[in-house]
């Protein structure tokens, strides 16, 4: 999704803006901008394309500007182009702008101004603003930016500079992320903490319906209604190392291997934390789920394990669904929305009905001060650090340790769990990543299956029980990142439709561990031979059964506790989509038409 970033400060404005775009490229885009305020005048630069595009064309640039404002964008409204890029100005270039998020009533308030006479360039939402902006402009940015939010709907975080107040930007929240960094004598605003992390850790995370006026030496919050709000910022732990890929050839590997340890800091973070519910637990009779992407598939874990530990019906869905559904809720539903980024809107929209409804709203989340951290009644944390890979990993494999520590503690708390055998639960979840460790260095994931994959225009991935929102998972990693077709079933589920698809050509990613429905799984595997596909299956390394009969064979180490399979079983997915991708030579880290932060509906 669109990224933005602003500097003014006693620094060069220009390679601070470009570098902290740089940290932004993660969360997907077509082009990039900026713009800053010399000699009086605003200068802008954009391109199409990759930030070191923007970089090249401002070769032997020179700017001693230090106040600008710099942009990703991620189209949405009008293709990727110069035109439609950001910054934008005003007729008059004394105004320029970026812009996070949609305009939904720009086309009304796009007609209005063209019958005053105002010349679009751009088939882009934002430019209205910024002609709106300039319209209302009597001498204080502030004053017309507060004008003309009163006319703006939708979901949306912008920064606006002028060459009137030429070390000034004010920035707005409504619905999409925006934070500001605060420095000695500079300040910074950005739509994540990542882009200015090695500026400063002192961040002020805004909220929705917040203005911030800002200079070198000065900081000032308002509310849509012009009241000062006095907010104060927080130290943010996370270091620059946890953002940058030390080595690796891709923050997704790097990710994927970071995994022993963020389940170790998830776990540690779980125990030192605790639960205490803000509400009756005993008093929930129902939870409904909502994420979307890979924290859906997470949820579908959580399912099965809050039924199995804590004996509560759960439901779960698609945020992008959930929102319009009439999905019965009444104040004793808890509502789980899972979020690695806490922005997603999708998710976002569903847990306010929810609330709206009457649910309490529990929200897993590895952004600390994001909008869903905010907005919940109680947040569980993953403890991942900032995952910059678009393809999620350790947030993944931290969402289902999370959810197995919160199904086990509700089964304790609600008395169908003893609490011997809640802290029995937490005692082998911590023993997990040393078995991750284990795999990670002892499994040489076999070349065979990456030419496999890699030369398949389809692919099947199967598993029963808890195995099958893994095979999902699986499924979803490799289309999102190798652009290699995949779906991810229910293995019982295949006779009824899909096994139509097997052939010999066909390359079919069983996962089957040793659990309860190992058995079930062994017959499914059958009939996927008796179809002579290519069977790439992961299993227990001790299975020689499965070894002997799979044309490629996987093998995670044994656990003594089968529930928490899932979060071993999904790292030689993470392998395998990841090694395609990175065979194919595509770009692993930023696939095409894929945002990292979906804060669009
Ligand atoms: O930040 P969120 O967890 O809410 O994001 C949800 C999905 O957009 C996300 O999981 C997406 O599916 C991942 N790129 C999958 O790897």
């Amino acid at each position: 999704m669109c990224g933005i970033v602003g500097y003014v400060g006693d620094s060069e404005a220009l390679p601070i803006l470009l570098s902290s775009l740089e940290r932004l490229e993660y969360r997907g885009y077509d082009s990039a901008g900026v713009a800053l305020i010399e000699n009086g005048e605003i200068f802008v630069q954009k391109e199409v394309g990759k930030i070191r595009e923007l970089v090249k064309s401002l070769w032997g640039k020179s700017s001693k500007a230090h106040c600008g404002i710099g942009h990703t964008r991620w189209a949405t409204h009008g293709v990727p182009s110069f035109e439609n890029a950001h910054p934008h100005l005003d007729p008059s270039k004394s105004f320029a702008i970026v812009h996070n998020g949609i305009i939904e009533n720009y086309k009304e308030l796009k007609e209005e101004l063209i019958n005053q006479g105002h010349i679009f360039t751009s088939q882009t939402d934002t430019e209205v603003i910024v002609h709106l902006i300039s319209k209302y402009y009597e001498g204080d940015l502030l004053e017309a930016v507060r004008k003309t939010i009163e006319l703006l709907k939708g979901a949306f975080a912008f920064a606006v500079i002028t060459k009137y107040e030429p070390d000034r930007i004010i920035g707005v929240k409504q619905g999409s992320p925006l934070v500001i960094g605060v420095g000695e004598n500079e300040n910074f605003l950005a739509s994540d903490i990542p882009a200015i992390l090695p500026y400063t850790k002192q961040i002020i995370v805004l909220d929705d319906k917040e203005i911030v006026d800002i200079t070198k030496s000065s900081i000032s919050i308002y509310d849509f209604d012009g009241m000062i709000k006095t907010k104060h910022s927080m130290f943010v732990p996370w270091d620059i190392v946890s953002a940058e890929k030390s080595g690796y050839k891709h923050f997704m590997l790097k990710e994927i291997y970071e995994q022993p340890r963020v389940i170790s800091d998830t776990v540690r973070g779980f125990l030192s934390e605790g639960i205490s519910f803000p509400f009756d637990i005993k008093a929930i009779n129902r939870i409904v789920m909502s994420a979307c992407g890979s924290s859906y598939n997470a949820s579908l874990i959580g399912k099965y394990l809050i039924e199995r530990y804590a004996k509560i019906p759960v439901e779960v869905g698609y945020a992008s669904e959930q929102r319009y559904e009439d999905i019965p809720i009444d104040e004793n539903t808890l509502f789980i929305a899972i979020s690695q980024s806490g922005e997603t809107a999708d998710t976002r929209f569903a847990a306010q009905y929810a609330k709206d409804n009457g649910a309490k709203l529990l929200s897993i989340v590895n952004v600390v001060g994001s909008s869903l951290d905010r907005e919940s009644d109680y947040t569980l944390y993953t403890h991942a650090g900032p995952e910059i890979g678009v393809a999620a990993t350790k947030t993944f494999t931290a969402q289902i340790a999370v959810l197995y520590g919160l199904a086990a503690f509700m089964g304790y708390e609600r008395g169908s769990m003893t609490y011997e055998e809640y802290s029995n639960k937490i005692d082998k979840l911590a023993h997990i990543p040393s078995k991750i460790e284990d795999f990670l260095q002892n499994t040489d994931l076999n070349g065979g299956v990456y030419s496999e994959l890699s030369s398949a225009k389809n692919a099947i991935y199967l598993g029963r029980g808890l195995s099958f929102p893994i095979a999902l998972e699986g499924a979803l990693k490799l289309k999102e990142i190798s652009y290699i077709h995949a779906e991810g079933y229910a293995a019982g589920e295949m006779k009824h439709g899909p096994i139509a698809l097997i052939d010999e050509n066909m390359p079919v990613v069983f996962i089957a561990p040793k659990d309860k429905l190992y058995e079930k799984a062994i017959s499914n595997i059958e009939e996927v031979l008796a179809r002579k596909a290519k069977l790439i299956v992961i299993g227990n390394a001790s299975d020689q059964h499965l070894k002997d009969i799979s044309k490629h064979f996987i093998g995670i180490p044994d656990l003594d506790e089968e529930d928490l399979y899932p979060i071993l079983s999904v790292v030689p997915l993470q392998l395998i989509a990841y090694e395609v991708a990175n065979r194919l030579g595509l770009d692993v880290d930023q696939p095409r038409n894929l945002a990292k932060t979906v804060t669009v509906e």
